[in-house]
């Protein structure tokens, strides 16, 4: 049988530091952990946030790529449980300045690792910059974190405002830092239907993130939560995001492309205003 095609999720919020990188290193630890191949890209421009929370350290990053001093898989390190990292640099911000040359080769260097994976997860920053809006739209699937609180749920709704006038679907909520399930399915439940009410579209749940201190402490610790406390809370809650994301439908536009995600992206930054 065939391979499954690749799976490549986006993490956007609207507002900063309310989950992203928390939710993309333990999805993809937590996938890893259950069997698949999955690899991060930090898209998190200027901070290299993914590696510090893998508790890795990378020599090089996607800078020295974009430069042509590395290779892809020469930047590429192995995080915990076997996932793998493209780590971050300020110069995914330039792709627009690539030549057609430079862009073939990345996405030759991309396409020759998509055998290797299951998932791709792309940690962007926070806010709604080109550079966001041109990963969000190269990827099939695009998780929007957000808290239960005013700011966020207000950058949220804003942020799937205009993943929708990009003509944006498959966008899927993990509300994070709930105090119950039943508190992140509520939020849902309102922010889906202001949604439909007055954006004439609908937005996924997918699973919600408990407010765990062992989440603050294992940043501390410079580890993924699902491996430094595998009983905690908020990591049975990963398991089970883990295994709504393993459940969502791979047969989508695009699957099984790597390459048009490195391609859609760098046209995207190339045509922007
Ligand atoms: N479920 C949780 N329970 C408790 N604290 C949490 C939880 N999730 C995140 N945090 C806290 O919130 C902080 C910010 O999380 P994180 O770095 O994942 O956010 P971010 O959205 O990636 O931020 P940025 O926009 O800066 O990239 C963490 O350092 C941690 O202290
Ligand atoms: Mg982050």
């Amino acid at each position: 049988m065939a391979k499954a095609s690749i799976q490549i999720i986006g993490v956007a919020s609207g507002k900063g530091g309310v989950g992203k990188t928390t939710v993309s290193i333990n999805l993809a630890v937590k996938l890893a952990s259950l069997g698949k191949k999955v690899m991060i890209f930090d898209a998190d421009l200027g901070l290299a946030n993914a590696q510090l929370a893998l508790g890795i350290r990378a020599p090089f990053n996607f800078s020295h790529v974009m430069s042509g001093e590395k290779t892809l898989s020469e930047v590429i390190i192995d995080g915990p449980s076997g996932v793998k990292l493209v780590p971050g640099a300020s110069g995914i911000q330039h792709m627009a300045s690539l030549t057609g040359t430079e862009t073939a080769g990345i996405i030759q260097a991309f396409s020759e690792i998509e055998d290797e994976l299951d998932y791709l997860i792309v940690d962007v920053a926070a806010g709604l910059s080109d550079a966001v809006m041109a990963f969000m739209s190269a990827c099939q699937y695009r998780i929007v974190v957000l808290k239960n609180e005013p700011y966020s749920i207000a950058d949220a709704y804003g942020t799937i405002k205009v993943m929708m006038q990009h003509n944006l679907d498959r966008i899927l909520l993990v509300p994070n830092g709930v105090e119950s399930q039943k508190e992140g399915e509520r939020l849902y439940t309102s922010i889906n239907s202001v949604i439909q009410n007055f954006l004439g579209g609908q937005v996924k749940y997918l699973y919600s993130i408990s407010a765990d201190d062992m989440v603050v402490r294992s940043i501390k610790a410079s580890q993924p939560l699902v491996t430094y406390a595998p009983t905690s809370a908020a990591s049975r809650d990963f398991t089970q995001l883990a295994k709504q994301v393993m459940a969502l439908d791979s047969e989508v536009p695009m699957s099984g492309k790597i390459q048009f995600f490195v391609e859609r992206v760098a046209s995207q930054m190339a045509n922007r205003d």
